[in-house]
């Protein structure tokens, strides 16, 4: 069911978000409010940790580490719900992996913080979905 309402907003403000959405591609305010929105609630959640949500997290690392690889297997393994991995040999030096799991923000948190501080891990990140 869609709900209709008004806003009163800065005319200024609004013209700076219209010029930004329209770089994004959205056809319609609602649709990029909706998408604010939808953001903002699953910051929220995941900042207060009560539901399950599915985190990726990418990792690249020194392909030539027998440390980072091991690790990363062991840190999955350990973890439980990792439901797929992607791994992409980048360059003659380096991988990239790239983690879908499910889980507590907070424990899926701390594996990306586990997976970043492995030696042999050059870049790390985490985003979280629905
Ligand atoms: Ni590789």
């Amino acid at each position: 069911m869609i709900k209709r309402f008004g806003v009163s907003i800065d005319k200024n403000l609004l013209g700076r978000f219209d010029e930004l959405i329209e770089e994004e591609g959205y056809s319609s305010r609602s649709g990029a409010i909706e998408d604010m929105i939808r953001e903002k609630i699953l910051k929220k959640e995941v900042e207060q940790g009560v539901k399950e949500r599915m985190g990726v997290i990418t990792a690249v690392y020194d392909h030539s580490s027998i440390n980072a690889v091991k690790e990363l297997l062991d840190i999955q393994h350990e973890f439980g719900k990792v439901y797929a991995t992607m791994h992409i040999h980048l360059d003659e030096g380096r991988c990239l992996e790239i983690i879908a799991a499910e889980g507590n923000p907070r424990k899926i948190s701390n594996l990306g913080n586990r997976i970043r501080s492995i030696k042999g891990v050059i870049h790390a990140s985490l985003i979280f979905t629905c």
